[in-house]
């Protein structure tokens, strides 16, 4: 699959975002090794921390189906939805990133003119596993 088309599924999802208390509205696309794609947004809570991030939402639905075999993510956000930069994963995401993902998984912070990559190496180097 191509990183532009991985970007375009995380924009889509974005769009579903439910975020009425901080207005920020994030979207995920995460791509399985054998090519199949879940998407996720945020999705807040009137007590602030039920509150799920787009990145954990996607994981959660790709691992309640059984996959356990990731090789890339794409995340935008911005707020009500405009991207003006990069919206870097949260520290607990990049945890349950680490907890099935290599240090070579490739992370795709979508920016207004295109994405910049990063590995979760770089963003989490260290992690902590057991
Ligand atoms: N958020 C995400 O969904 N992913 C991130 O990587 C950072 C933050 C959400 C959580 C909350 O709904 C809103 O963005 C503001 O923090």
């Amino acid at each position: 699959m191509e990183h532009i088309d991985l970007i375009d599924e995380a924009k889509q999802a974005m769009a579903t975002a439910y975020a009425p208390y901080s207005g920020f509205q994030v979207g995920a696309a995460l791509l399985c090794a054998d090519g199949t794609v879940y998407t996720g947004c945020n999705m807040e809570n009137a007590a602030y921390s039920p509150t799920l991030c787009a990145e954990r939402t996607a994981f959660a639905k790709a691992v309640s189906e059984g996959r356990r075999d990731f090789t890339a993510m794409a995340v935008c956000g911005g707020k009500n939805g405009v991207i003006s930069g990069i919206c870097t994963p949260c520290g607990v995401c990049r945890q349950v990133m680490a907890e099935f993902c290599r240090e070579d998984f490739q992370i795709l912070l979508v920016t207004p003119e295109g994405y910049e990559k990063r590995t979760l190496g770089q963003l989490l180097p260290e992690s902590f596993l057991l």
